[in-house]
Order: C-alpha cells, then structure tokens, then sequence
C-alpha cells in the first residue's frame, strides 16, 4: 500500500518519507479499511516533534489518529462491520504505529464507527480528535441544556465542534475568534455571539449580553492566557474545561478566587477517556451527526437545523504529506487539514 511515515521525530521537511508499505494481517477482532481520507491534528504534528517529551515510540510511524473510508476486511469475530460500509475512526495512531496517512489501515472494531449516510468521507475523517474532545468539555459535568457556554477559539477543529455539539444539546453559545474569516465559521457553526477578542472586550461583551450574569461553562484552547477572562465570566459554580494551554503551559493559578466562586477546574485529555464515558461520546456524537436529537427522557428542542457544518480548510494529497503538516503548524488554517489517501 502506498503510505506517508517517519522514522525520526524531526521537521517534516526533513522525517517524512513516502512509498510502499506492507499492509498488515487481520486479527480476528479486527477491520481492514481502504481510507478515504487522513484527517490532521495538532497532536500529530507534536509527536513527531517529540512535543513535551513524548517518545518515537516505534521504529517507523505513520502518523495520523483520525481518517474514514470503507470496510474491505472483516476479523472472524467481527460482527457490526459489512465490506462497503462507510466509517470513521478514532485513535489509531495512539499507542500504535500504523496511522490513517495509508492507503489502508487495520484497526480492532471498536475504534471503528459508521459513518452517517447524511456526512462526507471528508468530513468523517474530521471527527475523532475534534468531536471527542469537545464532547469531554462540555458533558463531563452533565447536561448543558438551557446553559451557557463559552467556546474559545470557535474556528478551530476542537472548538467548531463544541459549538455544534452544544447547539446541538440545547446550551446558547458564545465563541471568540481572532478574525472576522473566523467569525464566520464560528456562526456557521450555530454560535449565538460571536466575539473577536483581538478588537473587542470580551469580559464586557458577555457580561452585558448575560444580564451581568456571565456563563455557566467555558471550553477553553488558551488556559493561561484567558484566565483573567475566565475570572470575571464564570458564574459561581461555574465549570472550566481546559485542553490545551500551548503558550502558557505554566500559568499561575489565583486560588481565592477560584474557591470564592467555587469553580471547578476540569482537565480534558480526549485519548484516556474511561470506558463509560467514551462510550456515552460515541452515542452522542452519532446522533449528532445523523442530525437526531440528544437521547435523554425529555430531549431539548433541536434549536437549528440538524445539518452538521463541514469545517474543512484544505485537503492535500498523500504525497504532499510533509506540506500538509507543515501547514496545519503554521497556524493559518482556519478549519480541519486533510489528507486524500484514496
Ligand atoms: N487535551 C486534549 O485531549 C486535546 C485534544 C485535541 C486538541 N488538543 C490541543 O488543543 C489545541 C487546539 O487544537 P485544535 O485542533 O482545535 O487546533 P486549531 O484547529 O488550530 O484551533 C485552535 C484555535 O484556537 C484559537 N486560539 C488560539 N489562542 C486563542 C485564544 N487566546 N483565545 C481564543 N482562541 C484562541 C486559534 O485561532 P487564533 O489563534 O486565530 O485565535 C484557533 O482557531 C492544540 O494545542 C491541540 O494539541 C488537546
């Protein structure tokens, strides 16, 4: 099969290497796919890099968690895949050497999922990082219907899907966003308010359209730059759910006044979700996606049209792999990067 790996981490430029690799065997527990699609994401680009001390875990790497294509090969005890079925998968290159940047992957069934009739291979291969990890943000201290929820960073892949999944589960949402290019992808999204916090003060903006009350859960790309914000709009008992904090990665936490408010300070790392709760994400994240309501006694009203909005910046090819990297790190997507593998 033809494939993009690494053997060293290192600058793309310099690591990655395309050709021919050999595909791999078929476990009995597992799926063999022909992969449509290579979806990038930032931990990619930091592994390689040996971000925060991480490894080169295997001797060749082909990078990638995220992709989606169709089922080619069944395992034995395999029951809920057909050959032809369309699916996305998650975490395959966690923990793993063999990634989505292939012609074809073998993953065990259960990071395999169906992928709605009504989604795109393309955007499919957008799914696992992004939905996973806003999914973890906003549920993992229950329901947000009927609450508010400030996303940072709505044009981001991460943040795109919070917004879409917190419309989806009944909260108004506000986002900030650096442009108004941004702007547009965050309302596209479902953000009720939308806030460029390069021009405009946004503590001030919410309070004033909060009634003074500010919000009731921030999803937070930026920990230790936004915490003079987070200060002054969480509510009391409000919760903060943090993924990444790239260029404060050692801020100084004020404890009064997170005990005075009686904040919770939620860390979020989508891989090393438990059991229960990855398998609450995957449902929810299903339904969000075939466009049907949140499964709860008393859904909330769907409150915009069940249409998931595609946020894809670029797509490559396999062999402009190294570039796609490359572009994805220097930060000027506005949208998910992807590789066409097929
Ligand atoms: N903990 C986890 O499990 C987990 C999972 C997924 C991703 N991550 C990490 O989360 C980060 C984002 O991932 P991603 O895939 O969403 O990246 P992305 O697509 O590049 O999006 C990041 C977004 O955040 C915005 N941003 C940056 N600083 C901001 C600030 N101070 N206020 C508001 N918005 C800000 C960026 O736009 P502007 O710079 O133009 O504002 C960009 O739109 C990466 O560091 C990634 O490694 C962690």
């Amino acid at each position: 099969m033809k494939a993009a790996w690494y053997e060293r981490q290192g600058p793309a430029s310099e690591v990655i290497r395309y050709g021919e690799q050999p595909s791999q065997p078929l476990g009995e527990q597992d799926v063999r796919l022909r992969l449509a699609f290579s979806g990038l994401n930032p931990s990619d680009l930091k592994r390689r890099m040996g971000f925060n001390g991480q490894p080169h875990a295997f001797p060749l790497i082909i990078p990638n968690s995220d992709g989606s294509g169709t089922v080619l090969e069944v395992g034995a005890k395999v029951k809920d895949f057909r050959l032809g079925d369309r699916v996305w998968v998650f975490n395959a290159q966690w923990k793993r050497p063999f990634g989505t940047n292939a012609e074809e992957i073998v993953l065990p069934s259960h990071l395999v999922r169906h992928l709605p009739e009504n989604v795109s291979l393309a955007y499919g291969a957008c799914v696992g990082i992004p939905a996973l990890t806003a999914h973890r943000a906003l549920f993992a201290d229950g329901s947000i219907e009927g609450k508010v929820i400030l996303v940072h960073g709505g044009a981001g892949s991460v943040g795109n899907c919070a917004i879409q999944l917190a419309r989806w589960a009944g909260a108004t949402v506000v986002s900030t966003v650096s442009s108004d290019e941004k702007a547009e992808a965050a309302s596209k999204a479902g953000a009720d308010q939308v806030i460029n916090y390069k021009r405009e003060d946004v503590s001030e903006k919410i309070l004033s359209s909060t009634d003074g009350q500010g919000v009731d859960r921030i999803v937070e790309v930026a920990f230790g730059e936004n915490l003079p914000i987070t200060l002054k709009v969480l509510k009391p008992h409000g919760v903060i759910s943090c993924y990444a904090s790239d260029r404060q990665p050692t801020p100084a936490l004020p404890f009064y006044p997170f005990m005075m408010k009686n904040l919770t300070l939620r860390w979020v790392f989508m891989y090393e979700l438990l059991p229960l709760d990855l398998r609450a994400a995957l449902s929810d994240i299903n339904l969000w996606l075939s466009g049907k309501s949140p499964d709860t006694a008393t859904p909330p009203p769907m409150t915009k049209p069940a249409i998931v909005y595609e946020h894809i910046d670029r797509i490559f090819s396999l062999t402009q792999t190294g570039e796609a990297h490359q572009y994805l790190g220097s930060g000027i997507a506005t949208g998910n990067v992807l590789i066409d593998v097929q």
